[in-house]
């Protein structure tokens, strides 16, 4: 079978960029490191970014070029007749659930953006009410996710690559830069150092065992690892794209916007908490509604406010997109080269199973929370723990080689390539193991 590649380098970066960028770094994290007790959170997240979530994009990255297949028949290639094909499966599955419960959230923005559009987002009296409202009718959430569902499966059917290249070109520069104008707002809001000395002020009575399995599940959930998805990117770029540097410029990236969705949040949420007491509950119980209801607050505090939360929640929903994109394509492709189905039949029965996952996350909160912790705190770490294995103890090691070096175009040290082997076998599956003991028994 035929396959296509990323040509350009831009466009490679851009489509692993594109899947990490997402509601994970601007609606999840914010409510991850409320619930987290801040700054700590915040640093633990970090560590887990550079001693695993780097070396483990480079690996999916690696596993994902040299085999051109999808998550499944990659360890297939790399490993034929062994379990490891699990783990592809395991890939599969997490992107499944991932979907179920991320497209209720791509739903939230869309009815945000309309909002805005018709202008009566400025004209709420209560923003909590107004997201409770939004809550109390799963109809309307479920209707909601099935577009944004929809709107995924149209991309993914008139072939991808271009879109995602040109999504990341414009779109990420424009996010970047609406961001930084939301925080400097914020941050000039009074009160709002309140804000700055949770996020980067540690409290010790925060630290608690769980902290450590949030922050990695976040870590995994933010990066798109885990579960193959950086795998299947993988398997689209050529062989002239520098895998170390890719792995590096999209986690910095990836980390970068979740610091500033924090810098957006915190300090306005803490400044606008004394007006709306809802937030500060929010705010301690970490809830999901966090970003939809402190933006609105902030927007409320500057001119022109509908046009920048038009501007903030388009944006916000491309940026959503080609995640979802990514998520259905690993889930899709998987389907099309194992069991030989057309695409559209693929992508047919993928958006059939989202949208009724999706239905009983938009019925019941439980549920929807239920989905984001098995695969974000679960099934991610399981899965990254494993691919680290993989490359670690069973790849070849030329194959890591040829893949770091480009095919001895490029010089690399020998002292990179051992300790890279060294985290991988060693240090990244002891410390996932770590976080999981200490956070089960602590
Ligand atoms: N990384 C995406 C985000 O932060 O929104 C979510 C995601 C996409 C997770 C793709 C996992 C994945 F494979």
């Amino acid at each position: 079978m035929s396959r296509a590649t990323f040509v350009s380098k831009i466009g490679a970066i851009a489509a692993a960029a594109g899947s990490a960028v997402g509601l994970g770094n601007i609606w999840r994290f914010p409510s991850e490191t409320a619930g987290g007790g801040g700054a700590f959170f915040i640093i633990i997240y970090l560590g887990c970014i550079l001693f695993f979530g780097v070396p483990l994009m480079l690996s999916e990255f690696i596993i994902g070029r040299s085999s051109k297949s999808n998550a499944a028949g990659a360890f297939h290639i790399l490993a034929s007749g062994t379990k490891w094909k699990y783990v592809g499966r395991l890939g599969v599955l997490s992107g499944l659930l991932i979907m179920g419960f991320y497209m209720v959230v791509c739903g939230w923005t869309l009815h945000y953006i309309f909002q805005s559009v018709a202008g009566t987002l400025s004209n709420v009296p209560d923003f909590t009410a107004n997201f409770e409202q939004l809550l109390q009718n799963p109809l309307k959430q479920w209707i909601l996710m099935v577009s944004f569902t929809f709107l995924t499966a149209f991309f993914i059917i008139s072939g991808v690559k271009k879109g995602i290249e040109l999504s990341a070109k414009i779109m990420m520069p424009l996010l970047f830069l609406i961001l930084i104008i939301l925080a400097v707002r914020s941050i000039t809001l009074t009160g709002a150092s309140a804000g700055i000395d949770f996020l980067f002020k540690p409290k010790l009575e925060n630290l608690k065992p769980s902290v450590f399995v949030d922050a990695m599940g976040q870590a995994f959930f933010s990066l798109s690892l885990g579960m193959a998805c950086m795998i299947t990117y993988a398997s689209y770029f050529s062989k002239e794209i520098n895998l170390t540097e890719t792995a590096l410029q999209v986690s910095v990236l990836d980390t970068l916007v979740a610091l500033l969705a924090g810098v957006i949040i915190f300090p306005a949420a803490f400044a606008l908490a004394q007006n709306q007491t809802t937030i500060t509950s929010e705010l301690i119980a970490g809830g999901p509604g966090l970003l939809f209801i402190t933006l609105p607050g902030l927007f409320d505090q500057m001119p022109l406010s509908a046009l920048w939360s038009t501007l903030f929640f388009i944006l916000l929903a491309i940026a959503a997109l080609t995640s979802t994109i990514s998520l259905m394509e690993v889930v899709t492709v998987y389907i099309h080269e194992e069991f030989k189905l057309s695409r559209a039949k693929s992508v047919l029965i993928v958006t059939t199973a989202v949208i009724i996952l999706g239905a009983f996350s938009s019925f019941s909160s439980v549920f929807f929370k239920a989905l984001d912790f098995l695969t974000a705190k679960i099934m991610l770490p399981v899965g990254g723990l494993f691919i680290s294995l993989f490359v670690g103890w069973h790849l070849d090691k030329k194959i890591i080689v040829a893949e770091l070096t480009n095919e001895n175009s490029k010089p690399v040290g020998v002292r990179f390539i051992k300790g890279y082997i060294f985290i991988l076998k060693y240090l990244a599956p002891a410390a996932i193991l770590a976080i999981f003991i200490y956070g089960l028994v602590g």
